[in-house]
């Protein structure tokens, strides 16, 4: 399963990428508005790190999010656009697929939205589980259902996770076999840690002092 940070914070891209494990980032506007940094900048500065930057298009309509996905396309051959699950948004995925730009479908809740993202062409969708249990479903539910009929089909679509709140929800999509699970910087940083790794290493590292002197 491949690993995004989700975040629009340079540094954290910086600081995680280091660490061999991260595979991509994934931004959307109220990240990049939490930030207040220039977001071309931060795109592009973003790509330097990892092969995979999903950047969103804020327009609603076919017109502004072909030109809004044109131009961030242009910036770096690691930019992926991200588009919203609207009827808008099918008619853009298919277009950028007939174009060879790489497409993330964002805000799926819904088994039939990911079925529409990927036959109209794209070539990821973001179904946010954390939102789906914040209204009382159940988010890995909706993953395990979308999994099952990726596994009937072959569809040129990886499904990434989103809206991640906690290691657990990392584990489980991998569980579940999806491509890519993305997650914020809080909850990325919690995944090397363990209490007893950490014991661990005091005791190593005591009994070689008595050795050593
Ligand atoms: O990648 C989508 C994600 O940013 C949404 O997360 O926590 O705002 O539901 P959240």
């Amino acid at each position: 399963m491949k690993l995004f940070l989700d975040t629009a914070n340079v540094e954290s891209v910086a600081e995680i990428a280091s660490w061999g494990v991260l595979d991509g980032v994934t931004t959307n506007p109220s990240l990049v508005a939490k930030e207040g940094k220039d977001f071309k900048k931060t795109v592009i500065e973003m790509c330097k790190h990892v092969p995979c930057v999903s950047a969103q298009v804020t327009a609603t309509d076919f017109a502004g999010m072909k030109k809004q996905g044109e131009e961030y396309a242009s910036w770096h051959k690691h930019v992926v656009v991200k588009v919203p699950m609207t009827t808008e948004g099918l008619k853009a995925l298919h277009y950028f697929r007939s174009k060879g730009i790489r497409t993330n479908t964002t805000l799926i809740f819904s088994a039939a939205q990911a079925v529409l993202a990927a036959k109209a062409g794209a070539n990821i969708i973001s179904p946010f589980i954390g939102r789906l249990d914040d209204i009382g479903e159940n988010g890995m539910a909706l993953i395990g259902e979308i999994m099952q009929i990726w596994l009937q089909y072959d569809f040129d679509c990886e499904v990434l996770v989103a809206s991640t709140r906690h290691p657990r929800h990392i584990v489980d999509a991998a569980k579940l076999g999806a491509h890519i699970c993305t997650v914020p910087v809080d909850v990325f940083k919690k995944l090397p840690q363990h209490a007893l790794t950490d014991v661990g290493l005091k005791r190593f590292l005591d009994d070689w002092k008595k050795v050593a002197g």
